[in-house]
């Protein structure tokens, strides 16, 4: 959470600093600020409460002129968001921006104020200026040098860019827990929390690593571990263009993200499914490995959770592989039992949320077999923490509600269960029809995305709304609690998802004809268990959206409406029913004027606890 960038060069960077902010939006919008040193050491800072937009605008027709400089944009931790709160954090000269949270912040605040030390937010990263600045008038020494020298005294994860305005030629950047990328440029260099920040200005770049800290100035970059010893680091070229990061035709990124799934899924399909098998070589483990997995247990939080549930019934039924699925913060603070032969997955889009992060390094001190990231960014810690891993190919995902990138996990998922199950004797021919299946599945996604229009009109009905239930059995209960987060997280509508079994034990209280409950109802073998719930809900008056398959014989009534969909196999129904769940919350937070993708209160990557 919280975005960063950083710039030193040989030219004015402020419009770099903003243009980048702007691409890290989705890390925090609460407030923004940059600082910007010239050539001859004249400073300005701008901070204002609100987005992006509103900084660019403050900082229009003030000829800024920065030779270095760093900028932030906020997801507020301590501190309301505010524009005292904002950062770029100064004591005297000494300059911060921070992402993460210093657990020690209150103990060091009062040790500040004691030595004088005035403080003129309420934030954690204050303490950090104080403390740098404090160091440098006790002992002296070059900011890397009085950085290193600090790092010992806070506890907690922090990304951290600092300069000295006294000397405009050099960025400090600190890696403690939360991500950090160098842009290399050419008589330049640039520092930002993601690459997407720097694409437009540099096309190679050196991911830091955990403990690393970097002296970053216009032609050279050394990076240090805490101890101050050198350490080599890769420059990494990019492939990654900067068009891919625009809107297109499209309104919303949300929007283009949900209609990019068909590709985004044979994306991550190519190079994976070899004459009707799966072929996983790029975890570069042998068979004998894949063959002693008993057991899979998977960590997650939100959109990542509800994919590891739908993929714990495919393991279990078809792989024969026992599976638990737990969120990853709650995973870390437990006293858990590893089972036998147990294989550890990570689920994220971003690689970076700090639960699951923190729970995949505590499983290291466990004996679970070995650890798989599934992870939507290669470069991430996650990814680069665990032993294995496999990437959704879903490309940059940059509206906060994960849509493609949910999509591409349930496709590893199941790519995986289907690998693992021929190791356990899955029959051939259900492997083949299950690889055709999701082989299948981009063009039965096109035929679903088809059908938005009618989506946009159901989603009419709940402008008024203030509260939804979503219901579904078996591997489409996740997906009702899929279709839950997303309308709640986009509209602000209050839902709840249930197993549709257990609405009798206490939820069917709730109904009434104002209480719209959406139903998953594709045409499997639980359906006539759910006919039976939907009669339980029809039967005292509640309001009704069957999303279901066109061959099944539901009825529009007053109270029920029906929305029917293409066929598609039901393997991959779950995946599939996802697409128009996430086009009625779309539509429906367009009718109540929401902001698509940046949700109030949200950010796309949750580095902090
Ligand atoms: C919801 C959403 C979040 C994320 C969650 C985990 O649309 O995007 O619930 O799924 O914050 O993030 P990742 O997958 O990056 O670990």
């Amino acid at each position: 959470m919280c975005g960063i960038i950083g710039a030193v060069a040989q030219r004015n960077i402020t419009k770099i600093l903003l243009e980048g902010l702007l691409r890290l939006e989705y890390r925090g919008y609460d407030s923004a600020g940059l600082a910007v040193v010239d050539k001859f050491g004249n400073f300005n800072r701008f901070r204002c409460l609100g987005k992006v937009q509103k900084l660019i605008e403050a900082t229009q027709n003030k000829n800024l002129i920065g030779f270095i400089g760093l900028a932030h944009t906020r997801w507020a931790t301590h501190g309301i968001p505010s524009e005292v709160n904002a950062h770029p954090h100064i004591s005297e000269y000494i300059i911060v921006v921070h992402n993460g949270m210093i657990e020690n912040h209150e103990q060091l605040r009062k040790e500040l104020i004691s030595c004088g030390y005035f403080f003129s937010s309420e934030t954690d990263t204050e303490v950090i200026a104080h403390l740098l600045h404090l160091k440098q008038k006790q002992h002296g020494g070059s900011l890397l040098e009085i950085v290193l020298q600090t790092i010992p005294q806070i506890n907690g994860s922090f990304g951290i860019v600092v300069m000295d305005r006294r000397n405009p030629t050099i960025l400090v950047a600190v890696r403690i827990g939360n991500p950090l990328v160098i842009g290399c440029g050419v008589g330049e260099n640039f520092v930002a929390s993601d690459q997407l920040a720097l694409l437009s200005i540099a096309n190679s770049f050196i991911h830091l690593e955990e403990g690393d800290v970097a002296e970053i100035s216009c032609d050279k970059i050394n990076i240090f571990n805490v101890m101050g010893n050198i350490v080599n680091r890769n420059e990494i070229k990019s492939h990654i263009h900067y068009d891919i990061t625009s809107k297109g035709n499209y309104n919303h990124y949300m929007q283009k993200e949900i209609y990019e799934q068909p590709t985004a899924i044979e994306n991550t399909l190519r190079g994976r499914c070899k004459n009707k098998e799966i072929d996983l070589e790029e975890l570069g483990v042998n068979i004998k490995f894949l063959k002693k997995i008993r057991h899979i247990q998977i960590i997650a939080c939100g959109t990542s959770y509800n994919s590891g549930l739908v993929s714990r019934y495919w393991f279990e039924s078809l792989a024969n592989i026992p599976c638990d699925v737990e969120i990853a913060s709650e995973f870390r603070y437990r006293k858990f039992q590893v089972r036998k032969n147990s294989l550890l997955v990570a689920l994220s889009q971003s690689g970076e949320t700090a639960d699951t992060l923190a729970a995949l390094r505590l499983s290291k001190k466990f004996n679970f077999i070995g650890s798989l990231a599934i992870c939507n960014v290669l470069h991430s810690s996650i990814v680069r923490e665990s032993d294995l891993y496999l990437t959704t190919k879903s490309g940059i995902e940059i509206g906060v509600a994960s849509t493609k990138t949910f999509s591409t996990q349930l496709t590893v998922l199941l790519m995986l269960v289907i690998k693992l199950g021929s190791l356990n004797g899955m029959n051939l021919e259900v492997q083949h029809n299950i690889i055709k299946a999701i082989q299948t599945l981009p063009y039965r996604i096109e035929q679903v995305l088809a059908k938005d229009k009618m989506i946009e009109e159901i989603a009419k009905d709940f402008f008024n709304k203030n509260h939804a239930l979503f219901i579904g059995r078996g591997d489409h209960y996740p997906i009702a609690m899929e279709g839950a987060l997303k309308l709640k997280e986009i509209s602000y509508i209050h839902a709840e998802a249930y197993a549709a079994g257990e609405l009798k034990h206490g939820p069917l209280a709730l109904i009434d004809d104002k209480m719209p409950v959406i139903v998953i109802a594709p045409n499997n073998e639980l359906l006539r268990k759910l006919k039976c719930n939907i009669e339980e809900i029809r039967t005292r008056g509640g309001l009704l959206y069957i999303f279901t398959d066109q061959n099944t014989d539901f009825k529009d009534t007053y109270n029920m409406k029906i929305i029917q969909l293409p066929y598609v196999e039901n393997i991959t129904a779950p995946i599939f029913y996802t697409i128009p769940l996430q086009l009625l919350s779309y539509y429906v937070a367009i009718i109540k004027c929401r902001n698509i993708d940046q949700p109030r209160n949200l950010a796309k990557s949750v580095t902090v606890e």
